[in-house]
């Protein structure tokens, strides 16, 4: 594999060269080059904290490089501001979404090209019908955005960038949320838009995706380019080997082994959408030791709702919830945690971190008085430091030290902290929630090798997760939730992944298929 830089003078459309960026203790970006031809879908690849994000703001006018220079069209460009790229040609989709969800898909639009247009709806209002037509997207420009499915409130962030008729559009992270029909359609858009001549930058750690749609991709490890390559020369292993600097199991190896008795069993339990969290409409399932149950389902149907009912965050009106012989219907979460219960929320950076604090207390936050770190109420400050030093070398957490503050981290970074604290008991049940969302290849491994490890400790473990891969790679049984419910369980090979996308975008009724 080459993977000397590919260059074609005169075809580049945005250059960095040797750009820097240092924030304290790290370096974003040590004297990167990247060059992005025009009209080609780049990939930019590589592990958490590598810096990708840092580069794709720097190329937004979000950060100024330290060093180094950005071209467009061969004139240096001097960005002071997003505003100032956008105008410049160059527009951004962030991960997570600036939408204001009470709003109209068309005010949405207008809000983002600011005052003056407002009075213009109806030009925009065509624009958009003319664009959702070109695409085959069904969008009502007047539905309220909060309404759309996340898939559909992609699209109305992209088309609100397009909108300002940019050249360039730069996307991080955009299928983490969307389900296999969704990534497809974002993908055959893509495309279509890269053969129009719209140029796109893409970050995503799905390698799949990168050999499906790119045309070159560009690896980042630890803020240093590794190389560029063209997608076509490549396979997911080579890609995977530049990113890591070693080779990668892409596989999580389980073997079979025999489940024990339920640990978790619910029956029938309703729950009210009171706290916006979704609801529950008479769910039933149960877990066994030893057994990995997989929930696929689009964000939305009913997860958080699941999650907030086992943990006993919230309590069902109706339907009862057993933990091994306990009835934790109405238990309160210390008590269910009592249970030897250990969970992971999906938005656990809102739910499980403090921001202010550093590395090392976040990573026992809530085990602090554990007879492993504390004796008679004085803390085993040697045993926090090993403990930190193992997780931070077994998750590969990129941070300056242990003592550093949370929150300069990057973004799944904060993630492996959590798992990290989460999966450091002996528990017997563990609820998981998107467990791996976010995270590069080699912490993937690293967290889906432990969830088996637990499995064949006789650990009962409920995965929900949106990643189809991983639900059929880690699960021995693997159910469907869809509005509140779950009427669709199968064994792995007894189903595929088309099917369980169907079931997920609740296009087949469940015909006979019991929990
Ligand atoms: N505002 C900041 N202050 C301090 N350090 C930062 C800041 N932003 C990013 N960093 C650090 O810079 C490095 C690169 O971060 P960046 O967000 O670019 O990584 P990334 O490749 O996007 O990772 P991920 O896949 O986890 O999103 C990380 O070590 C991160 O901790
Ligand atoms: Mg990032």
């Amino acid at each position: 594999m080459d993977t000397t830089p590919v260059t074609a003078p005169g075809n580049d459309i945005l250059v960095a060269e040797e750009v820097t960026k240092v924030f304290p203790g790290v370096i974003a970006n040590d004297a990167v080059n990247l060059n992005v031809r025009r009209g080609e879908i780049h990939c930019l690849l590589g592990e958490n904290g590598a810096g990708k994000t840092t580069l794709a703001d720097i190329l937004y006018g979000v950060y100024r490089p330290d060093d180094g220079r950005v071209l467009l069209n061969g004139e240096p460009l001097d960005l002071h501001s997003p505003r100032d790229a956008i105008e410049a040609g160059i527009g951004m989709v962030h991960q997570h979404f600036e939408l204001v969800p009470p709003m109209s898909v068309i005010e949405n639009v207008v809000i983002g090209t600011g005052a003056k247009q407002w009075l213009d709806l109806s030009e925009a209002r065509r624009r958009l019908e003319e664009f959702f037509a070109d695409y085959d997207v069904e969008i009502d420009p007047d539905a309220e955005v909060g309404r759309l499915s996340v898939g559909e409130q992609q699209w109305v962030e992209i088309f609100k960038t397009l909108y300002f008729g940019v050249e360039i559009l730069i996307l991080d992270e955009p299928t983490a949320v969307l389900t296999p029909q969704g990534v497809d359609e974002l993908f055959r858009i893509l495309r279509q838009m890269r053969d129009e001549g719209l140029t796109i930058i893409l970050i995503t750690h799905k390698l799949r995706e990168v050999i499906a749609l790119s045309d070159r991709v560009t690896v980042l490890r630890r803020g240093e380019v590794v190389g560029t390559v063209n997608t076509a020369d490549v396979e997911q292993r080579d890609l995977a080997r530049m990113m890591v600097g070693r080779d990668v199991l892409m596989q999580a190896d389980k073997a079979q082994h025999d489940t024990g008795e339920v640990v978790l069993k619910i029956d029938d339990i309703h729950l009210a959408s009171d706290t916006g969290r979704g609801s529950l409409k008479g769910l039933s399932l149960d877990v066994r030791g030893g057994e990995i149950l997989g929930i696929a389902g689009v964000s939305g149907n009913g997860q958080n709702a699941l999650f907030d009912a086992v943990v006993g965050v919230r309590h069902p009106e109706q339907g009862t919830i057993r933990i091994a012989d306990a009835d934790t219907t109405h238990a309160p979460p210390h008590k269910v945690a009592l249970q030897g219960v250990a969970s992971v929320p999906g938005d656990r950076i809102a739910q499980g971190l403090m921001m202010d604090f550093s590395v090392k207390e976040n990573l026992i936050l809530g085990n602090q008085r554990a007879r492993r770190f504390a004796r008679a109420g004085v803390l085993n400050r040697a045993e926090i430091d090993r403990f930190a030093d193992e997780s931070i070398e077994h998750f590969e957490i990129k941070t300056p030290s242990a003592s550093q503050t949370t929150s300069t981290l990057s973004g799944g970074n904060l993630q492996k902290i959590i798992m990290a604290r989460e999966l450091s008991g002996e528990p017997r049940l563990i609820i998981v929630h998107q467990p791996t969302r976010g995270l590069d290849i080699a912490a993937s491994e690293y967290v889906r090798r432990r969830l088996i490890e637990e499995r064949d400790r006789g650990v009962a473990v409920l995965l929900m997760s949106e990643d189809l891969d991983e639900i059929f790679q880690l699960s021995d049984r693997i159910a469907v939730i869809y509005d509140g419910r779950i009427d669709y369980v199968a064994e792995p090979e007894a189903t595929s992944l088309e099917e369980i996308g169907l079931y997920m975008a609740g296009v087949v009724e469940a015909a006979g298929a019991a929990p």
